[in-house]
């Protein structure tokens, strides 16, 4: 058997009607940038995650770094060096390397061991650290929904007010997973910081073909500034000003989706929401159920509160596997498995001599040498994870 890791074939496959259909109405309009599918796709992202702009962009890291801008933080924002961004410390690169790129310091926190999100007891510790130096200024958590499972928001928000920092959600993964709150009401990933972010690059739970990102927010200012920063700094304060187009008011760069991608993204945000986060959770369900039973295995833990959109299924093995022998036996049945993440971030060579450097993160170092993701996707079908199960099975024994 052959298993993909993330089955984008099989989905083009499913959909290509409405792809094939939105990719030709762009050619033949060829309005390539700006065309009417990026505005309607803008609208309908902001009306599922349930807020007020949805600002479009190249991709997931240009959006953190927009939205770290906006917000004045780092030298890039008119901020300044001194301004930290606390950031877990197990996660794609982008998210600590946006706050540096934008000209502040990241401070890389701990995760719990059975989310993987951000630890907030650690968080607190950190930035209690961070003032009691006297250098630094405490500016902006970055909370990652990592592998699809929202973060713990109310306890993050709540620390975020205590100390005056803007709670920036990294949904690069976590787009369609869910948080309940207290009181029962439900939000949507991408709904949760003051200013959200996501990705679509093809892997991500709503991925396009090719690179994509976007910002979610639900201030006024804070979007208008974001749209201007993606577009050179153009000055989207006066749209009804002709000359407004080349009016660049501030320094910006170079961050559009293109309209090619919009029309993809709009074609397949449909079956997302119809029928493949549904399908993804059955495949979890399955793995859970079919793995439960492995001594010192720990599977992937959903709280009560969260709907996760299985950006990954990721597991730890037991102290002392060989995680790379079994890495290479299943392989050789067919079936691909990654590792993320393999590296703390305040271990990354970027941020060697710094004071991104300086963490006390044991969990994350526990979990680089552990974890093991294995394939998932909503097409994967019921005898491809049974197969993938029992070979797992006779791989760690
Ligand atoms: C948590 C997280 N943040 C940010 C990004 C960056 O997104 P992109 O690859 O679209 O720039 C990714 C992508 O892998 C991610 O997983």
């Amino acid at each position: 058997m052959e298993i993909e890791f993330r089955d984008l074939k099989r989905q083009y496959k499913n959909i290509k009607k409405e792809v094939d259909e939105q990719i030709n109405s762009v050619i033949e309009s060829s309005h390539f940038i700006s065309g009417s599918q990026v505005k309607e796709l803008e609208l309908e992202l902001a009306e599922y995650v349930g807020r007020k702009h949805c600002i479009t962009c190249a991709n997931g890291t240009d959006a953190i770094s927009i939205a770290l801008m906006a917000a004045g933080i780092g030298e890039q924002g008119g901020g300044s060096k001194e301004d930290v961004v606390f950031v877990p410390d197990f996660t794609f690169f982008s998210s600590g390397e946006c706050p540096a790129t934008v000209g502040a310091t990241p401070v890389f926190v701990d995760v719990y061991k059975n989310t993987y999100n951000m630890d907030v007891q650690k968080l607190e510790c950190a930035v209690e650290k961070v003032i009691s130096e006297g250098k630094y200024t405490p500016k902006a958590v970055i909370a990652v929904d990592l592998f699809g499972q929202p973060f713990e928001y109310e306890a993050v928000r709540a620390l975020c007010d205590k100390y005056d920092m803007l709670l920036l959600e990294d949904a690069a993964q976590g787009f369609g997973g869910e948080y309940t709150l207290n009181d029962g009401r439900k939000k949507r990933a991408g709904s949760l910081g003051n200013i959200s972010t996501t990705s679509f690059f093809p892997a991500k739970p709503l991925g396009c073909y090719g690179d994509g990102g976007a910002i979610f927010t639900d201030d006024d200012k804070l979007a208008t500034l974001c749209r201007s920063i993606a577009v050179h700094g153009k000055d989207m304060e006066h749209p009804d000003d002709p000359n407004a187009k080349y009016n660049n008011i501030r320094l910006g760069m170079n961050s559009r989706l293109d309209t090619i991608q919009a029309g993809i993204l709009l074609a397949k945000l449909k079956v997302f929401k119809e029928t493949e986060l549904i399908a993804v959770n059955h495949v979890a369900e399955r793995y859970t159920k079919n793995l439960s039973d492995i001594p010192g295995v720990i599977l992937p833990i959903i709280g009560d509160k969260f709907y996760s959109s299985w950006a990954q299924f990721t597991l730890q093995l037991p102290a002392g596997t060989k995680r790379s022998e079994i890495q290479k036996t299943l392989k050789a049945e067919g079936i691909p498995t990654n590792i993320y993440y393999i590296k703390p971030m305040h271990k990354q060579g970027a941020f060697v001599g710094t004071r991104s450097s300086e963490a006390d993160c044991t969990v994350t170092e526990e979990l680089c040498d552990s974890v093991l993701c294995l394939p998932i996707h909503p097409y994967l079908k019921d005898d491809e994870i049974d197969f993938v199960c029992q070979k797992f099975k006779e791989a760690i024994k």
